[in-house]
């Protein structure tokens, strides 16, 4: 029996000429956790290709989306490039990946740093009732290069109309970043930097606490390694299963 089922492209949004959000059909079987990552594949001349994508719809949803950042000369892109809507595209049928907020021990906020493509699981878990009823208070931050890379504010703005999650969407602090382009109101330092001069806790309005922060961070492996640096000097330690800790990482790429 093959690993993988052939889906098919139901929707695609370009949100700059690298940017793309698009969404395929969901096999019932296909099961995962949010948070997850799931191998996207195509046929190409040369056999098959396949790439791993965050899952970025919530677990109950009917189809699976996902973002993707297009890489020049990278393969996958070049694929994504040319695809329509009606392509077909392949699913491994298993998903994988353990940035998941209930292996944590204890705590009332959780703050997910993210880069880039790094938001995408955090999107997933953000629409999980679960997620608020575990974590009351949840901070998110999103630091990319220019400012019409931030293509889910709109999505945080009417996350209040969710149909499942809108009565915790006050309970949200949103930080958007963006390092090149300061021509906005926003935060302009990279996650380490915002994180060691203060400037992320004082965004979010509250300080974050070994007992009640837990951290989770996505994206870019250079901001992974620098980000989980920076929260190490202020005190806080990675989680592992047999050693509980406030940090779960993983890098987006
Ligand atoms: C666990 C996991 C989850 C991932 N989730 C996503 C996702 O949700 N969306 C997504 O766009 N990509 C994601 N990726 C990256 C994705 O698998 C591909 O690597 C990417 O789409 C580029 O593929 P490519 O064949 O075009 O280029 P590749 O040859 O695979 O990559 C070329 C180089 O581009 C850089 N790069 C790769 N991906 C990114 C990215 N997303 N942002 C910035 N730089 C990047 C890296 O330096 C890489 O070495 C994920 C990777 C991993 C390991
Ligand atoms: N996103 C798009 O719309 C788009 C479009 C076309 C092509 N691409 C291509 O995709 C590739 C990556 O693009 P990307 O901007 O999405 O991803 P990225 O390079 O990971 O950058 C995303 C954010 O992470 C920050 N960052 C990088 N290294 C860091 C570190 N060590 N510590 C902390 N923060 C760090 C960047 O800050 P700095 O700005 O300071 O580096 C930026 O704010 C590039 O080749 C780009 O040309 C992207």
């Amino acid at each position: 029996m093959e690993k993988f089922t052939q889906e098919s492209v139901i929707r695609m949004t370009w949100h700059t000429d690298g940017l793309l959000t698009f969404t395929i059909t969901r096999p019932e079987s296909f099961r995962f956790s949010a948070g997850q990552f799931a191998r996207l594949g195509f046929r190409t001349e040369q056999g098959l290709i396949w790439r791993a994508y965050s899952v970025l719809s919530s677990e109950y949803e009917d189809t699976l989306s996902f973002m993707a950042v297009l890489i020049p000369n990278g393969q996958m892109s070049a694929r994504f490039q040319l695809m329509q809507e009606g392509d077909a595209i392949l699913l491994d049928k298993t998903a994988t990946g353990f940035l998941l907020p209930h292996r944590f021990v204890g705590g009332t906020d959780l703050i997910m740093l993210s880069t880039g493509s790094g938001i995408a699981p955090f999107l997933s878990q953000i629409g999980q009732p679960e997620t608020w009823q575990r974590f009351p208070r949840i901070v998110l931050t999103h630091c990319v290069r220019y400012t019409n890379e931030l293509i889910f504010n709109q999505w945080m703005h009417d996350l209040q109309n969710h149909p499942l999650v809108g009565d915790y969407a006050q309970n949200l602090i949103y930080i958007p970043i963006t390092t090149r382009d300061h021509e906005n109101e926003w935060l302009h330092h990279r996650l380490p930097e915002t994180l060691k001069n203060g400037t992320l806790q004082q965004a979010a309005g509250f300080s974050f606490k070994k007992q009640n922060s837990r951290f989770m961070i996505c994206g870019n492996p250079a901001m992974v390694d620098d980000t989980f640096s920076a929260l190490k000097s202020l005190g806080f330690s990675m989680h592992r299963n047999k050693l509980p800790g406030e940090i779960i990482m993983e890098n987006g790429f």
